[in-house]
């Protein structure tokens, strides 16, 4: 069976990770663990894009000779690597676009295009912006600065070697048109509608190796290397073969995720070369917004990056993971700042989250030794019989709720946290609703124990929903209730999509007998 496919960007290795590139992972991660949790196999493929003139550059300032840029890579893959290991993003394959296997990939891409005619040589004149890597003509690169960021562009004028690209403009306009989903979200598609409204340029694919010779040679022009975005691009299929996966079962990707600068590259160029190569297209790209400081994008040429490392020393990385998620519908842009951080973390994972499950826990020490009780025959009361009624239902519903959110292909994954949350709410107004001290004074012991394993499944419940979010918080919680063992083990598919328990009466599925083991706060209040 095909596997799902999800892709972030290749990160350029310029610079350490930031806040921006954090926040793509963690979308990636979350979407990834939720289709392993609901038991579709799934490939997640990330890496870093290690060649060009942006590289070498920063190369050269670190103060690496050229011919060594191979070196200074290397230690800013580590950087990468270590970023991602630190927020528990799980990917299945980390790709460079120096490793070998991608660089013979990206070199049969260029044969099979030549041969079909797709490749051209001719003379290049026009504008270059190094920082973004990328062409534009004489109107686009309007007083002498790309239209992207605003920097100064060169002029060149060279021999080079080109891609066919118009040939396909009419093609990909109708199959955007045809295939609403290719690219989301909605608004994101008629931007690009705009821009092919234009007559599209041939795309210069190489560099003379005299000017910039850090990059993948032409098989069949030995004095010019590849332009970066033609290499870069590649990593989507090369990605799969190094991992030594089956191609088709993992190819098309399900979804590319990228920010919105990079749009174009993926919606219109990356179509293209696959097309020329006659290969089945990427079935969803998804821009989602930028993370900004104050009115600027958060960029290291802008030199005002947050680091998500040291973010994640300081708050927790789930701190940091449910804060990004939390804060942006995806696709919007979002501002950065620290106090907004402080604040979803004291109200909703100190205040509404942490304290539910230390309640709850609490209560079931204090009036069952810790340990879960068996379900009593009665409610104890009808006032308790209504309420009891009233979360089971929210309870019931919330993994179908979610499903229906995170595999959207508008990725509503904010929406689908705040779901889960709502439920962690309803489960607090419960408890002050329903007073189980009150119950205690009165000995009303069937009142408390339907109180408490209602506040259990519903902890249950929601620690199982917030695993792709804060897998280790969730793993934490998961211990406290006592459950055991490893959360995404545990959780059978079956029970996820079981809409009917709603209609049983044994719905609650925490096991009697367990022994819960109430530990530190999960989420220390900051002040
Ligand atoms: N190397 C190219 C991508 C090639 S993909 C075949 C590149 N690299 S990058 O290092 O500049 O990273 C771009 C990606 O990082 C964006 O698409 C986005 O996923 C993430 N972000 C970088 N800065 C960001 C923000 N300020 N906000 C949100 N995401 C950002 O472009």
């Amino acid at each position: 069976m095909k596997k799902f496919y999800i892709t972030t960007p290749i990160y350029y290795v310029n610079a350490k990770p930031h806040i921006g590139h954090a926040y793509t992972q963690v979308i990636c991660d979350c979407i990834t663990r939720s289709h392993k949790m609901f038991g579709r196999d799934a490939f997640f493929l990330t890496g870093t894009d290690e060649h060009g003139e942006k590289i070498e550059e920063a190369c050269l300032e670190a103060g690496f000779e050229k011919g060594r840029e191979k070196d200074f890579v290397d230690a800013i893959v580590d950087k990468f690597k270590e970023a991602w290991q630190k927020l528990n993003i799980r990917y299945t394959y980390f790709i460079r676009t120096t490793d070998e296997i991608h660089e013979k990939e990206v070199q049969d891409f260029l044969n099979k295009m030549k041969e079909k005619g797709d490749i051209y040589a001719g003379e290049y004149d026009g504008w270059f912006c190094t920082p973004c890597e990328t062409f534009w003509t004489d109107t686009q690169a309007e007083g002498g600065v790309c239209p992207d960021c605003n920097r100064k562009v060169d002029r060149i004028k060279e021999k080079n070697y080109f891609f066919k690209m118009s040939k396909y403009q009419k093609w990909l306009i109708d199959h955007i048109n045809e295939n609403p989903d290719f690219i989301m979200p909605g608004y994101r598609r008629n931007e690009v509608l705009g821009f092919l409204k234009e007559e599209l340029n041939d795309l210069c694919i190489s560099r003379p190796k005299e000017r910039m010779a850090w990059g993948i040679e032409l098989p069949f022009d030995k004095d010019y290397v590849v332009y970066v975005w033609f290499d870069a691009l590649i990593n989507y299929t090369s990605g799969i073969k190094a991992a030594k996966e089956g191609f088709d079962e993992v190819w098309p990707a399900d979804f590319h995720i990228i920010a919105k600068d990079i749009l174009r590259h993926h919606a219109v160029y990356w179509p293209i070369i696959l097309k020329s190569m006659g290969m089945p297209l990427p079935k969803t790209v998804f821009a989602h917004g930028w993370w900004k400081m104050g009115e600027e994008k958060m960029s290291k040429s802008k030199g005002n990056i947050v680091d998500p490392v040291e973010l994640s020393d300081k708050y927790g990385v789930d701190a940091l993971r449910y804060f990004v998620i939390k804060a942006i519908s995806l696709g919007l842009d979002g501002v950065f700042s620290e106090e907004a951080l402080v604040t979803i973390y004291n109200s909703d994972l100190a205040n509404d989250l942490g304290n539910l499950l230390n309640r709850t826990l609490t209560m079931v020490e204090k009036y069952f030794d810790g340990i879960v009780p068996e379900a009593p025959e009665g409610f104890g009361c009808d006032e308790q019989k209504n309420r009891s009624r009233e979360i089971k239902k929210e309870i019931c519903e919330i993994f179908l709720i979610i499903n229906d959110r995170v595999f959207n292909k508008e990725l509503l994954l904010k929406e689908a946290l705040e779901e889960i949350m709502a439920v962690v709410n309803i489960a607090n107004k419960y408890i002050e609703e329903s007073a189980p001290w009150k119950y205690a004074k009165e000995e009303n012991t069937d009142a408390i124990k339907i109180i408490l394993l209602d506040l259990l499944e519903a902890l249950r419940v929601t620690t199982i929903a917030l695993y792709p979010f804060m897998p280790e918080t969730s793993q934490k919680m998961w211990d406290q209730l006592g459950l055991g063992g490893k959360i995404e083990e545990e959780v059978s598919v079956e029970e996820l999509l079981d809409a009917s328990k709603a209609d049983s009466s044994d719905w609650r599925r925490f096991p009697a007998g367990t022994k819960v083991a109430k530990g530190d706060p999960l989420f220390p209040r900051i002040q």
